[in-house]
């Protein structure tokens, strides 16, 4: 295997295989392929005009092949020829991946299904792939190889061959909209930053106490009412000074279906969390019967944990509950609800006369690992997987939900460290890697924090602690353990972050460190080797037009 580097690029130059004045190609993308072996003898020339082969009877092949023609032309200038069934076409896309001996298809895995392999050589280009995904993969990354140049008439290829696949099936990333509601437009564009990237699922975080964003039907007043608080604490920390002005918005059933719709033709999943029974406040304003004091209870204004959750014995919350859930349902068709779980105080727990005496009635006792309130919370959570599990989907929650005693399936989201993950994958759940010190990127990224806009600042996530994060912790799990490690994901936490372009800062170039993170074996990663490359995926952002922080640390 050869890199392109700029010494081998003179050679080649020297020895003639690449012109001096022509646009080359370089395959070390981010995230770095599985396999890249490039014969650097020979170069094909892409040029105007080409065509691409396809077949047209596919919908979905047909869908890549036009944002592979998309890219080509945006990046490059070179128009591409649309050639159905042209078997001489300079450029080739198919489903003619080459069937391992006794393959079956219902046994691949969900990365093998997104595997692909390019070849280029005296021929053209050959994008081979199992299945549609795979096309889409192999079109991002010859996107990112090429050249960033408005009008190039050709661009040399040196001859190679690219073989590809993920390494986790589950490469996430989470966007808070509750502190602060991002229009549809901006999420489709960060959708569209994501693919790039190969992650795949789209944690929406969408109710906080801050701002509930969901529409649910059968209560018009919750999101109408529950979205909007009255003004905002200014600055990070709780200042105690407030800007005085209304902020809102949340999204419509529709707007949400777009949204699945739009990130679907990217292979991107779009997993909701409604965080329940803690993190509700937005939602106890509209209903005050729904938590344990009555109210009455204000969209919180200020940032942290709130003590007012969901009360957890009335019969009441369990019904909320489930019609909200239900119409998510209808919404989001992600096999994955998240159900949040973190953060959630007992203080009006172990008071309130009405979670007491549901407490009693399940004969909930402190057996020295869990307090009653905790198992209370695990009682909801059984409640809301059993309700999940007729309607086909797994829950997922944040390491708390561990506290009380894991019910059935759940997976779990380990944010406070590893150990919750750990533990989860000890007892035969699978997990989700978030943990904060290397996944939250709503923190700094860079040691000096007048370098950059203030955020959550109690510690630094730089894009080489983002990179340097293993997900399969292999020093604490068995290989069968580990096998229940989906995969990571980072957090974008929005208390800080009210602004697209602010918002891409945070998320650029950190998504870049962690794809590799979420992509490459740990063998291929290397942060020297990372930052020399990103400079080209830098040049994809400008001409994308996001932001992202030009420093790298
Ligand atoms: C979390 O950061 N509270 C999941
Ligand atoms: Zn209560």
């Amino acid at each position: 295997m050869r890199k392109l580097s700029f010494f081998l690029f003179i050679a080649l130059v020297i020895a003639g295989t690449l012109s001096a004045n022509a646009q080359h190609a370089e395959y070390d993308v981010i995230p770095l392929p599985k396999e890249v072996k490039v014969d650097s003898a020979n170069v094909f020339v892409l040029k105007n005009g080409m065509g691409v082969s396809f077949d047209a009877s596919n919908e979905e092949v047909y869908r890549n092949v036009l944002f592979f023609r998309q890219w080509i032309e945006e990046t490059t200038g070179i128009t591409l020829k649309l050639a159905p069934g042209d078997k001489k076409a300079a450029i080739r896309m198919s489903l003619d991946y080459p069937k391992a001996k006794g393959e079956v298809e219902s046994d691949l895995t969900e990365q093998q299904k997104e595997a692909y392999i390019i070849k280029v050589d005296k021929k053209g280009i050959d994008i081979i792939a199992r299945q549609p995904i795979g096309l889409f993969r192999a079109a991002q990354t010859l996107r990112k190889s090429l050249p960033i140049v408005k009008n190039a008439d050709k661009v040399e290829l040196l001859y190679a061959e690219i073989y590809d696949e993920p390494r986790f099936e589950y490469r996430g990333v989470l966007l808070d909209c509750g502190r602060h509601y991002f229009t549809v437009e901006f999420i489709k564009k960060f959708l569209d930053v994501m693919a790039l990237h190969g992650s795949n699922q789209f944690h929406w975080h969408l109710t906080e106490d801050q701002g509930w964003r969901f529409e649910v039907k059968a209560y018009p007043s919750l999101a109408q009412k529950g979205s909007v608080r009255a003004e905002t604490v200014i600055g990070p920390g709780n200042s105690g000074i407030y800007n005085g002005t209304p902020y809102g918005g949340y999204y419509t059933q529709e707007e949400c279906r777009e949204v699945v719709r739009y990130a679907a033709e990217r292979y991107i999943n779009v997993v909701p969390e409604i965080d329940l029974p803690g993190h509700m406040q937005s939602a106890l304003h509209v209903f005050p019967h729904l938590g344990c004091t009555g109210g009455p209870y204000p969209v919180r204004t200020y940032w942290g944990v709130s003590r007012e959750v969901l009360c957890g014995g009335n019969p009441e919350t369990l019904t909320f509950l489930k019609t909200v859930l239900g119409e998510l349902c209808d919404v989001f068709p992600s096999k994955y609800i998240h159900i949040g779980g973190d953060e959630c105080p007992k203080h009006r727990w172990q008071k309130c006369p009405t979670c007491q005496a549901k407490i009693k009635e399940l004969g909930l006792k402190n057996d020295g690992k869990h307090t009653p309130e905790n198992q209370l919370q695990s009682y909801i959570n059984r409640e809301v997987e059993s309700f999940m599990k007729e309607r086909g989907r797994a829950i997922i929650g944040w390491d708390e939900i561990l506290e009380g005693g894991l019910s059935g399936e759940s997976i779990i989201m380990s944010w406070r460290g590893t150990k919750g993950g750990i533990a989860a994958a000890r007892q035969g759940h699978r997990v989700i890697m978030s943990p904060n010190v290397f996944s939250y990127i709503d923190h700094p990224q860079l040691k000096d924090l007048g370098k950059q806009p203030r955020t959550t600042d109690s510690y630094i996530v730089s894009a080489s602690k983002v990179y340097s994060f293993e997900p399969l912790i292999p020093d604490s799990l068995t290989k069968e353990q580990q096998r229940l490690i989906l995969g990571p994901q980072v957090n974008l936490w929005t208390e800080h972050v009210a602004y697209p372009q602010h918002a891409f800062y945070q998320l650029l170039p950190r998504l870049g460190a962690s794809s590799e993170v979420q992509w490459c074996n740990p063998d291929q990663k290397n942060f020297d080797y990372f930052k020399k490359r990103l400079p080209r995926l830098k040049k994809l952002y400008d001409l994308l037009g996001v932001n992202y922080c030009k420093q790298l640390e």
